[in-house]
């Protein structure tokens, strides 16, 4: 056995097998050894519209048989144009713009940049404080790794981006306290509205509208990062009108495609706008090579169609439903101790004092069975794409019963 020639991200690099595998439809995957899954996490909490889709898929190509270009100053292209309108359309943001990237992470690190970029255009240069959640996941560029509450995940990289201050992500109390104390030098915060590889975190009740308050009154950004929760996850195209608050940018990727193509972006409020716009002879010195790249516009397109045709932002809400009443019904019997989660995404907690490896050994019994899951410490998450059956559902809570037992 010998390594394989590609680096797996977040896997150690020493590791020899890996499952292979060959074809994906719906919801379901195959590997090289003929086992057929059930994806109950949607890749990698990425696709809300299930995998083949021909759509999305002749869609691209007929984009990139047609124009394959940049969008740096001076050019542009219609579908570029049209995938930036969709999403602002279906974002909660009045009169929004959007700027588009290649991943997550590109697209938290924008949104950093431009938390830091509004108050040095607007005369304040001592604003450059920006505030992250514990138990946050926000990407691993540099400021997203930064601003991302996961411990492990910050460590080893020498010196990280500088004015980062952490919140506790469930008292909203000590948020308000750095900010009585260091108010007029906050740029920002970014809050993940449902954390998701945190654990699947639901916001505590009335932090996100506290939140919002404190950055309202003390003149700083709220970024809600919405790579997981944005296009449908959590029974509205965003989290930010589950939990009816406006944040003054929007971070998404994942959902936006369904994975098809590498996409994400920032959706920038009109306030913020208004600033970038103020003097026309600004110049934006930000933008990556296939920012607005018209073959992953053309997937965000295709997908959102199929997103608003199958009525999947619904469908989270009956997913969700269904989730709680099997995972509630597990709390019952003890074989679980707690759950948390909203529209279609979730997480089954183990029995008290369950330790991460038994929690990995649980996922890995699902996976034999045909069922895929995430663990995450003491718990298993769970994020299906959203045409997920519900005998899919109910065979991914019975492989779950059988494997805890
Ligand atoms: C909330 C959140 N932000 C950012 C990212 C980073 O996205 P990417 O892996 O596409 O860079 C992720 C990825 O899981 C995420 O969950």
């Amino acid at each position: 056995m010998t390594t394989p020639r590609l680096i797996h991200p977040f896997a150690k690099p020493a590791k020899e097998t890996f499952r292979n595998l060959v074809k994906a439809e719906g919801v379901r995957l195959w590997d090289d050894q003929g086992r057929e899954y059930i994806d109950a996490l949607g890749s990698l909490w990425y696709c809300q519209v299930g995998y083949g889709r021909d759509e999305i898929a002749d869609a691209v190509d007929a984009q990139l048989r047609t124009l394959n270009y940049n969008v740096f100053d001076p050019w542009a292209n219609a579908t570029t144009e049209a995938a930036a309108a969709r999403i602002a359309d279906v974002s909660p943001l009045p009169d929004a713009r959007v700027f588009l990237c290649g991943s997550g992470s590109e697209s938290v690190d924008t949104a950093f940049k431009i938390t830091r970029l509004v108050p040095q255009l607007k005369g304040e240069p001592d604003r450059q404080i920006v505030l992250r959640r514990g138990r946050v996941y926000h990407g691993v560029n540099m400021a997203g790794t930064s601003l991302q509450g996961i411990a492990p995940n910050r460590e080893n990289w020498g010196e990280l981006v500088p004015h980062v201050m952490e919140i506790d992500p469930d008292d909203i109390e000590s948020a308000a306290r750095i900010f009585a104390e260091h108010g007029e030098r906050i740029a920002g915060v970014i809050c993940e509205p449902v954390q998701g590889a945190g654990g699947v975190h639901p916001p505590t009740d009335d932090y996100l509208r506290r939140l919002r308050e404190l950055c309202t009154k003390a003149g700083a950004l709220l970024i809600f990062d919405e790579v997981i929760c944005g296009f449908g996850r959590t029974g509205e195209w965003f989290a930010a009108q589950t939990y009816d608050i406006e944040p003054d940018l929007m971070t998404f990727a994942k959902g936006v495609t369904s994975g098809y193509q590498p996409l994400g972006g920032v959706i920038v409020s009109r306030g913020v706008c208004d600033v970038l716009e103020s003097d026309p002879e600004y110049l934006f010195r930000h933008g990556y090579t296939y920012s607005g790249h018209p073959a992953g516009a053309a997937a965000a397109i295709a997908n959102i169609d199929i997103i608003e045709r199958d009525g999947l932002v619904e469908r989270a809400s009956g997913i969700g439903e269904r989730f709680h009443a099997g995972l509630s019904a597990l709390v019952g019997d003890g074989r679980l101790s707690a759950l948390r989660g909203v529209g279609a995404i979730w997480a089954a907690k183990l029995p008290e004092g369950t330790e991460p490896h038994q929690t990995v050994a649980i996922r890995d019994a699902m996976l034999d069975k045909g069922v895929i899951c995430r663990p995450i410490g003491d718990s298993l998450a769970f994020c299906p794409p959203l045409v997920i059956e519900d005998a899919d559902i109910d065979r991914c809570l019975d492989v779950l019963a059988d494997c805890i037992d």
